[in-house]
């Protein structure tokens, strides 16, 4: 990204990337998915290492998936999961969302999970993504309302802790709220043929949904890195982070915990 000041939260770490694998198009693209047929030619922006975008590569078949990431590691990543699951219409390649490699009007379909929400420039980014589809064309986005994910135990109250995640995000250039912005976002970008605007839960709340939740916000939120930025934005205090680290290791076997990600999607098609 072009302001250092300006960085991808989440990072590429290896809790976080469990967390990135356990997605399916189905759980978290359904509504797209839906919609997608043999043939088309779909973009998956932001694609991280793959999971979603080769269960769209599958619903195309013999269409073409083109994945795209500004990573090098993820991109890595999504072409060696394509490989191995035998996936030969699925490209992945590092690029810029805001300066996308690709030719006008080229996409019947552009699917960004969890994307807007970490680019800075959300009027350059919805400008580049319209000018790739064609006319026809669908674009689908889903992205966390932050203030509506929580985790919530009897135990202790991670209030705090999520609200200085969320103004981590926003310290980042990101936008923590912009699950719940995404229809505004569409029409102000002139996607006037709002076909769907929903709301939903990803929720943890089995032992062993609880072990994982815990054990990922446990190495990724508290990973040196990710500690960190947040103490280099004045967000937190290295004595806070530690106290909350100890409260979310004592829910680690408590019963009545439950994690719950709350996310906003929008699905436009372009007129
Ligand atoms: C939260 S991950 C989501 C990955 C995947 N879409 C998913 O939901 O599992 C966001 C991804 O967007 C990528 N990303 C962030 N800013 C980007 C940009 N400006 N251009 C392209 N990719 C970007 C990150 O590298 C990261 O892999």
């Amino acid at each position: 990204m072009n302001d250092p000041q300006r960085k991808y939260t989440m990072g590429y770490g290896e809790a976080f990337e469990r967390f990135l694998l356990n997605r399916s198009a189905i759980n978290c693209s359904a509504n797209l998915l839906a919609r997608l047929e043999p043939g088309m030619r779909i973009l998956d922006c932001g694609c991280g290492p793959g999971a979603i975008s080769l269960e769209l590569g599958q619903a195309v078949q013999p269409g073409e998936l083109q994945g795209l990431d500004i990573e090098q590691s993820q991109i890595e990543k999504a072409r060696l999961r394509a490989a191995l699951a035998g996936c030969d219409n699925a490209y992945f390649q590092v690029g810029q969302a805001t300066d996308l490699p690709f030719e006008n009007d080229s996409f019947d379909a552009v699917h960004c999970h969890a994307l807007v929400m970490h680019v800075p420039d959300t009027p350059v980014l919805m400008a580049e993504l319209k000018r790739v589809l064609k006319p026809e064309g669908l674009l689908f986005a889903r992205d966390m309302i932050g203030s509506s994910t929580f985790f919530h135990s009897s135990l202790h109250s991670f209030e705090d802790m999520m609200k200085m995640f969320l103004a981590l995000i926003d310290a980042n250039g990101g936008h923590a709220e912009m699950g719940k912005e995404l229809k505004g976002v569409f029409l102000e970008a002139g996607f006037s043929n709002i076909l769907l605007a929903n709301t939903s839960f990803e929720c943890y709340s089995t032992p062993d949904e609880l072990l994982f939740a815990n054990t990922f916000i446990d190495e990724w939120f508290f990973a040196p890195e990710t500690k960190k930025a947040a103490i280099n934005h004045g967000l937190t205090t290295e004595e806070q982070l530690q106290r909350w680290q100890n409260n979310l290791q004592e829910c680690k076997n408590s019963t009545d915990s439950l994690f719950s990600l709350a996310w906003g999607e929008c699905l436009a098609r372009k007129s």
